[in-house]
């Protein structure tokens, strides 16, 4: 079975509608990571999200070197952690992702945030690192800049960002050289971020939708009381039962009918299937996309807590939501 692709209008490069993640926080080890990999490639999939930041890529990489499937075949995302946005760390970090991964090239390499700012591993959701500070765009162009020269190097077939706020968006797209092709951004039909989305798919990115069924087994650490559960909504519930399908695979088809490519994970054979299957017959009609416009309720899931500065009220800070990135003042005169 072959996938069906979308173009990348740039390249005229072709990636798969539908890839899987391989996040696994502290609750899925690496070789289980990779075997859920090698599962999906068996199954089909060749859409493959990975970041350095998920401690895995190695192990995946054994996977992608043994798995009989030609490289052209096969389109694989990695990610820079910020903890490498300097220009020699960028390349480096792309460097090790591509030896690590056994590959010559990555289809596409992303930003994974727009801030430097990092933590230990597993640390609590409310520390401050005493680093971290606002978005800052000189220095996040001197990031993009090494993006671009990565694609100038035959490392990277193309760039993109993760994360954006549509005004850090727009400062980009006004000062790149590479336009970013795609964008990775949360969306599931409970977080549906309807002005980004048409902002993005307007300026001619492919979104990528993480976390697109909801994130459903994620440490309780990264939840809130207000969370919602997209797959116990009672829209997507309805709609599903119509289709005689799980509401996982209604969440998929909500992401396929808003031109969203999503990337679920899962350990499992038999979700990895029925998920592959869901965006391939069967999709929504006009009505059940409208109904399903109901079940947003702007329940951001990934809030990014522990990347905020010192002074930084709360995780809004870092999602410019007035549409103003902000830029504290002492963060201004102190500079970086
Ligand atoms: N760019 C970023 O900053 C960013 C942030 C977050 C995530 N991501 C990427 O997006 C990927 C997906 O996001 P996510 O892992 O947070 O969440 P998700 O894909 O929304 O949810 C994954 C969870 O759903 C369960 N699941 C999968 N298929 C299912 C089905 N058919 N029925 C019922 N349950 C099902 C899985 O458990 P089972 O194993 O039991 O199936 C797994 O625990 C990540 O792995 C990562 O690659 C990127």
């Amino acid at each position: 079975m072959q996938l069906p692709t979308r173009t990348i209008a740039s390249t005229k490069a072709e990636i798969p509608i539908i890839g899987v993640g391989t996040f696994g926080s502290d609750h899925i080890s690496s070789s289980e990571m990779a075997e859920a990999v090698r599962t999906a490639l068996q199954i089909g999939y060749r859409n493959i999200d990975c970041a350095s930041v998920y401690n895995n890529e190695k192990e995946i990489g054994e996977v992608l070197k043994t798995c009989g499937i030609k490289r052209e075949e096969l389109w694989i995302t990695s990610k820079v952690w910020n903890d490498s946005h300097a220009r020699n760390q960028v390349i480096a970090s792309a460097k090790q992702s591509l030896k690590d991964l056994q590959l010559d090239y990555l289809d596409l390499y992303l930003v994974h945030w727009p801030f430097p700012n990092y933590h230990p591993p597993h640390c609590d959701v409310t520390s401050r690192s005493p680093n971290a500070r606002p978005y800052f765009h000189e220095e996040f162009m001197e990031t993009w800049s090494a993006m671009e020269e990565l694609v100038s190097m035959g490392l990277v077939r193309h760039i993109g960002t993760s994360n954006m706020s549509k005004a850090k968006m727009e400062l980009l797209l006004a000062s790149c050289s590479i336009r970013p092709a795609f964008n990775e951004m949360e969306l599931h039909p409970c977080f549906q971020q309807p002005e980004l989305l048409s902002y993005i798919k307007e300026e001619g990115i492919i979104p990528i939708g993480y976390s697109p069924l909801g994130s459903p087994n994620r440490p309780e650490r990264d939840t809130t009381p207000e969370d919602v559960i997209d797959m116990q909504h009672p829209l997507v519930v309805e709609i599903a039962k119509r289709h005689n399908c799980h509401p996982a695979a209604i969440c998929l088809k909500w992401a396929q009918a808003n031109g969203v490519i999503p990337i679920p994970q899962s350990t499992k054979e038999r979700n990895l299937r029925s998920n592959l299957e869901s965006v391939l017959s069967d999709p929504l009609t006009e009505e059940e996309i409208l109904t399903l416009r109901g079940a947003d309720c702007n329940n951001r899931l990934i809030k990014g807590q522990v990347f905020l500065w010192e002074g930084a009220e709360s995780w809004h800070d870092l999602w410019d939501e007035d549409g103003i990135i902000p830029c504290p003042e002492r963060y201004r005169k102190g500079g970086k």
